[in-house]
């Protein structure tokens, strides 16, 4: 048997919601299941003459027949394809967890005497990995704004080799434009990866503006309950093949058939979850511009958010994201941890639940970003002292206001 695509076929008119439902799905040929079965096995019979594999010189493992689970899984699979339709790619690698898959992909593109450009606001362990560790490897890496194409432009020299990016960035939801970041990356002879976890699928399709990867934290809102971690790498299928050979065989980074199994049930209520969260952030995010102890919200969906057309031309809707900022930043962290029923005062976002945490800038500055000059005022424009990072989740958008009604108002 071979693990190569065998998709259901889907008539060419059917649509991303149908996509996202049945992509990859394989009826059990014994039992005629159609959920995916958890496949637990670690290994695989061979049939005669398969022989034995060596994933060294092999140009893509998913071209293999199932034989030892770090390599590839039937359920692990299932979700690939399903992840790849989402995308509109050709293929997928699911890793243990997003970092996973951001530095299997960094460190298979990436070799001693390369340069890398990366977003200066991202991801806190994206931005530790790329400006702490990669360079302990010989690799250089200039971070940039990505809002800033000019300052892009001026990073890439003759070795870059790969561009990395989120949009909307994690924490202070600045956008890239991704179709101007391609070309640049391109006219480079470089790979951009866009790092779409806070966007998902639902809003953005970063291949189809010219982005090579799409990365995801599956932990986020595509799985969407908070129970699961994974991580994902979409693109073409020979940049994925290339990935799979280093990071699933070499780093070990694989998923687990039981994660991919949660993280399958978890995508077949994307689009509407989706739905649902993107509607109450924008009600939240408008009820917070009103609130008196609230200074400013940043949310692309808002008309005041810097980068709003932008945001509109990429993004279908706005997305779970929201940050605001309050008088007194410690004092209301305070409050909103003491006095939330409804929301979490709480690390981690793209939950079922609402979850809200104070990003201290003095704090994210001394632990991760180092920012100074242009880039800090840069930063301070969306965060100043402290940015709240609100993530909606699917409870009545009236209660979600009126906890944190409460919980803000001294
Ligand atoms: C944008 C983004 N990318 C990647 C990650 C890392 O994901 P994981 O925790 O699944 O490794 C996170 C985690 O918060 C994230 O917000």
């Amino acid at each position: 048997m071979s693990n190569a695509f065998t998709t259901h076929p889907l008539p060419a008119t059917a649509g991303a919601e149908t996509r996202s439902l049945d992509a990859g799905l394989i009826i059990d040929p014994s039992t005629g299941a159609i959920a995916p079965n958890v496949s637990m096995s670690v290994n695989n019979a061979l049939a005669p003459g398969d022989g034995a594999f060596s994933a060294d010189g092999v140009a893509d493992l998913a071209d293999l027949p199932y034989l030892y689970a770090r390599w590839t899984n039937p359920t692990v699979r299932q979700l690939e394809q399903r992840l790849a339709a989402l995308e509109g790619a050709e293929d997928a690698l699911a890793t243990a967890t997003g970092m996973a898959a951001i530095a299997g992909t960094l460190l298979t593109f990436l070799k001693a005497g390369d340069h890398l450009v990366v977003s200066d606001v991202c991801y806190a362990g994206a931005v530790e990995l790329t400006q702490r560790v990669l360079p302990d490897l010989g690799i250089a890496v200039t971070p940039v704004n990505m809002a800033r194409l000019d300052a892009v432009a001026a990073a890439i020299r003759p070795n870059t080799r790969v561009i990395h990016c989120e949009s909307p960035v994690n924490p202070i939801l600045r956008i890239v434009d991704i179709a101007a970041v391609s070309a640049l990356a391109h006219q480079a002879g470089a790979v951009l990866t866009i790092d779409s976890t806070f966007a998902t699928p639902v809003a953005t399709r970063p291949l189809s503006l010219g982005a090579d990867l799409v990365i995801h934290s599956l932990t986020k809102f595509i799985n969407g309950h908070g129970d699961v971690l994974g991580g994902a790498v979409i693109g073409r299928r020979a940049l994925v093949a290339k990935i799979r050979g280093r990071a699933g065989v070499y780093l070990g980074a694989t998923l687990s058939a039981q994660s991919a199994w949660l993280i399958l049930r978890g995508i077949d209520t994307l689009y509407p979850r989706m739905r649902t969260i993107c509607e109450s952030a924008g009600a939240v995010a408008t009820f917070l511009e009103t609130h008196p102890e609230v200074e400013q919200v940043v949310y692309p969906g808002l008309v005041s958010h810097p980068q709003h057309e932008l945001a509109a031309r990429q993004m279908t809707v706005f997305g779970g994201m929201i940050g605001f900022r309050t008088r007194d930043p410690k004092a209301a962290a305070a409050r909103l941890a003491e006095r939330l029923r409804i929301v979490h005062y709480a690390f981690s976002l793209g939950h079922q639940r609402s979850l809200v945490v104070l990003l201290d800038t003095a704090e994210m500055m001394a632990s991760t970003f180092r920012l100074s000059g242009e880039a800090l005022e840069d930063y301070r424009a969306f965060a100043s002292d402290g940015l709240f990072r609100l993530s909606i989740g699917l409870e009545t958008a009236a209660d979600i206001l009126a906890d944190l009604d409460q919980a803000l108002t001294p």
